[in-house]
């Protein structure tokens, strides 16, 4: 199962993804289609764009209910209609595609700490106005208002630029916005197109989050601060959202069973309306695209760009496997996940002496303090007897640990002790158990089940350690998190940087306990959960304090500044460690590395991109005309007599897919932030199948905002082995700053 955040609910949508997506209405079965029309062909005869959608869709079909319109993410609407009316819809006037809508779902204080971003360093970022009214809007599950992290003591007026609103519904009220939490609205029209009338027993009809990964992740971003934040004592101290003196919008789009694109299309069009600055996005599509103009976060992601608008998503937590990424378009931030200087060490103790150090977030009534019976799960699964009074040894895979651990603790098991599959390797992922249990590493996993299987009479004890931290190294690759290479354009590197993930504490709902399991009757004001759905709102508050620093800079140029700055060795110099292998991560990992905040700040140069750019780029894979609408909306036709390339993308990292040839040329131009100087190019490459030449080699500045372009050559060696990878790095340097871009080769 794609990893570690999901609440229980995940487990059962898993279980109920493709059954009933469509109901039976008036004989024939219908579907929540997304139409794109061509806006500037509208007839005169209409007033208003959303007449003339009306007006289409009723000469298909007299009955059909228009669920959405949209005017800023996408030109359309989206309607429920049968598959017949659908392609007879298609060939009406005006109308560019019409596509069946896409399943999506979520990617499930010591943080800002981490970053560098402590008080110390506070004087770097400002305290006053710029910061307070950048807006960071939070596309998830909703947000629980009451918890202190949307508290708006200190804050003063709203930005006179917002446009929201505070939707009222069931169990939420317009008043419960205020001067940090300034906006909430939910988008449920297409979610109840497929499942029916929500039930509002078990889900408020409202942005009131039932879930918590909204509020998690909002607060992540942009929490206030909350001193004693901690998870039943874990993690205790200041807890802090990123930008914490920003303002937060939530746009709830995710509900109990599903999030549909639909609801997350008029969702990031309402955001867009309403002026936010950031958009932070954990959440992604089920099946994996081949294409952009087929992925609607992608396509609302574009307009959202087009306006200025940062757009960071979570890279999904499909890893270790390759190509696992979602939300690769060039245009969106692509965020995947790091561990932080903090565990929560639990020991597993064996009869014979030995004892493993494994993670747990379990508190409660501690075990006896004696060995007690162990058992194997593989030997006793269906047989109660076999696990009553005892310490179970289960093996991570199926359902959620907690769930497994909610199992053990029904058939009588008095703890569990869990191993990691084999791909998670030595990840330590920390989760609030509801009977004695730690997760242990691959490795000590495999000796523990050698022990319980082989010793004639096993015994084992667990011993909870609670909070260690400057736990090092770190950051480390989660195992989760999703890699590369980009399987929609390889010449992209995706994911663009990684960011703290796993194990994070961050405000949660009242209305679920910290385990998300039903039968979890705790609550909690702080939850500790992993996932690039943590990592990806890290960066969304990293992007609106560079936007309070620099307001003129465009959504490509803070990225480029994450980018250039971040870091991918220890300070003694070693590579970076991907935890599932315990060996040295790879740009196809982590990017361009680990974000490193204070010298985002100040990065000398930037790669910069404009709406334009992108739209050369989509002429590079020769997307249609109707293909660059859907994305772009505008009537933008690709110069026949004009040679486009992937490679002349002014993207702040190089991947190059050898398929063929022996030299590759990219193109990039650098625009300086700095004051003046003369950059010099310093290239490496790990291994004698690949040669990177830069031309020219020294870039000379004199001013702020003079531009210099330069271009790069591969010489690959074509008789490396198909599926071999190379890694190595450009970095431009004035004695001051390090411009540094990741370089991945491939060979397929
Ligand atoms: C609304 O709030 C009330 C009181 O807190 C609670 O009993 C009820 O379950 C809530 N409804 C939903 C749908 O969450
Ligand atoms: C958390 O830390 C604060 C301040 O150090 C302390 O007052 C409080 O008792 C601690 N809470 C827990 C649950 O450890
Ligand atoms: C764990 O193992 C180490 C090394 O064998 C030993 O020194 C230590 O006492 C053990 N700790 C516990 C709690 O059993
Ligand atoms: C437990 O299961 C393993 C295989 O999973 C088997 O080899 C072993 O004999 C079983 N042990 C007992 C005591 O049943
Ligand atoms: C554009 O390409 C898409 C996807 O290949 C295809 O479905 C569509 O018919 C094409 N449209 C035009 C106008 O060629």
């Amino acid at each position: 199962m794609s990893s570690s955040f999901l609440s229980s609910t995940a487990f059962f949508l898993l279980v109920l993804l493709y059954l009933g997506s469509f109901h039976e209405s008036d004989g024939a079965q219908q579907g929540t289609y997304i139409v794109h029309m061509a806006k500037s062909q509208m007839p005169s005869s209409f007033d208003h764009h959303s007449l003339w959608y009306e007006s289409s869709l009723k000469s298909v079909s007299e009955s059909a209910e228009m669920l959405y319109t949209y005017n800023n993410a996408i030109h359309g609407f989206a309607t429920r209609l049968t598959p017949e009316d659908a392609n007879t819809l298609k060939t009406q006037p005006g109308v560019i595609s019409v596509r069946p809508e896409q399943r999506y779902e979520l990617h499930t204080t010591q943080t800002p700490l981490f970053l560098g971003l402590d008080v110390h360093n506070s004087g770097l970022f400002p305290e006053t106005c710029p910061a307070s009214d950048v807006v960071i809007g939070v596309l998830d599950t909703g947000v629980w208002p009451e918890s202190k992290s949307f508290s708006d003591e200190g804050y003063g007026p709203i930005p006179s630029t917002w446009k929201g609103e505070c939707e009222a519904g069931t169990n939420f009220t317009a008043c419960l916005c205020n001067r940090k939490l300034i906006g909430a609205r939910f988008f449920v029209r297409g979610y109840e197109g497929e499942y029916g009338p929500l039930d509002e027993s078990k889900e408020s009809r409202s942005p009131r989050d039932e879930d918590g990964h909204g509020t998690h992740t909002a607060s992540t971003a942009a929490g206030s601060v909350v001193e004693g934040a901690n998870l039943l004592g874990f993690a205790n101290g200041t807890a802090r959202g990123i930008a914490y003196r920003a303002r937060v919008a939530i746009y709830k789009v995710c509900w109990k069973r599903d999030c549909f694109s639909s609801d997350i299309l008029s969702g990031i069009d309402k955001a867009i309306a309403d002026n936010v600055n950031v958009l932070s996005c954990s959440l992604g599509s089920k099946i994996q695209m081949t294409d952009y103009s087929e992925d609607d976060t992608a396509i609302g992601a574009f307009s959202a760009m087009e306006r200025g608008i940062f757009v960071s998503c979570s890279a999904d937590n499909r890893g270790p496997n390759p190509s696992s990424l979602r939300n690769e378009a060039p245009w969106i931030t692509t965020v995947g996940a790091g561990t932080i200087d903090r565990d929560f060490p639990a020991l597993a103790i064996l009869g014979n002496g030995k004892n493993y150090t494994g993670a747990s977030l379990f508190k409660g009534d501690a075990l006896p303090a004696k060995l007690l019976p162990f058992v194997y799960a593989g030997n006793a699964s269906n047989d109660d007897d076999r696990v009553k009074g005892k310490i179970v040894l289960c093996e991570q895979g199926g359902n959620d640990n907690v769930e497994k651990g909610e199992v053990v603790k029904a058939a009588g098991g008095l703890g569990m002790i869990i191993a990691n599959v084999p791909n998670r390797g030595e990840e330590l992922q920390g989760k609030a158990y509801l009977l004695p249990a730690a997760t242990v590493g691959r490795k000590a996993g495999d000796i523990i089940k050698l022990y319980v299987m082989t010793d004639p009479n096993p015994t084992a004890s667990i011993l909870f350690q609670g909070t260690a931290v400057n736990v090092q190294p770190s950051p480390v690759l989660a195992a989760f998190s999703s890699r590369g290479p980009n399987s929609i354009t390889p010449n992209i590197l995706k994911p663009d940087l990684i960011a703290p993930g796993v194990n994070i504490l961050a405000a949660w709902t009242e209305a679920l306990g910290p385990s998300g399991l039903a039968s979890d009757t705790r609550r909690v004001e702080f939850n500790i959960i992993s996932g690039t759905s943590m990592s990806c709102p890290h960066v969304s508050g990293l992007a609106a304090l560079l936007k309070s620093v620099h307001p003129e800079w465009s959504p490509a140029a803070i990225r480029s500044a994450l980018m250039t700055t971040a870091y991918n060795t220890y300070k003694d110099g070693k590579p970076l460690l991907d935890i599932a292998t315990v060996k040295p991560s790879t740009p196809f990992g982590h990017g361009a590395g680990h974000v490193s905040p204070t010298t985002a700040i100040n990065p000398g140069l930037i790669y910069d991109l404009t709406t334009v750019d992108y739209i050369d780029f989509l002429c590079a894979l020769n997307y249609n005309s109707s293909q660059i609408r859907i994305i772009s909306r505008g009537n933008y036709a690709c110069d026949p007599s004009k040679t486009y390339s992937v490679a002349d993308l002014n993207y702040p990292s190089f991947a190059v897919n050898v398929d063929g040839s022996e030299t590759y040329k990219y193109t990039r131009t650098v625009t300086n932030v700095g004051g003046a100087g003369s950059y010099s190019v310093k290239v490496t490459s790990e291994t004698t199948a690949v040669k990177i030449s830069v031309e020219p080699a020294v870039l000379n500045f004199k001013e702020v905002n003079e531009k210099k372009s330069y271009s790069v050559t591969f010489t690959v060696d074509s008789s490396t082995p198909s599926g071999s990878n190379s890694f190595g790095s450009i970095e431009w340097s004035d004695g001051k700053h390090v411009v540094a871009s990741p370089v991945a080769i491939s060979w397929t």
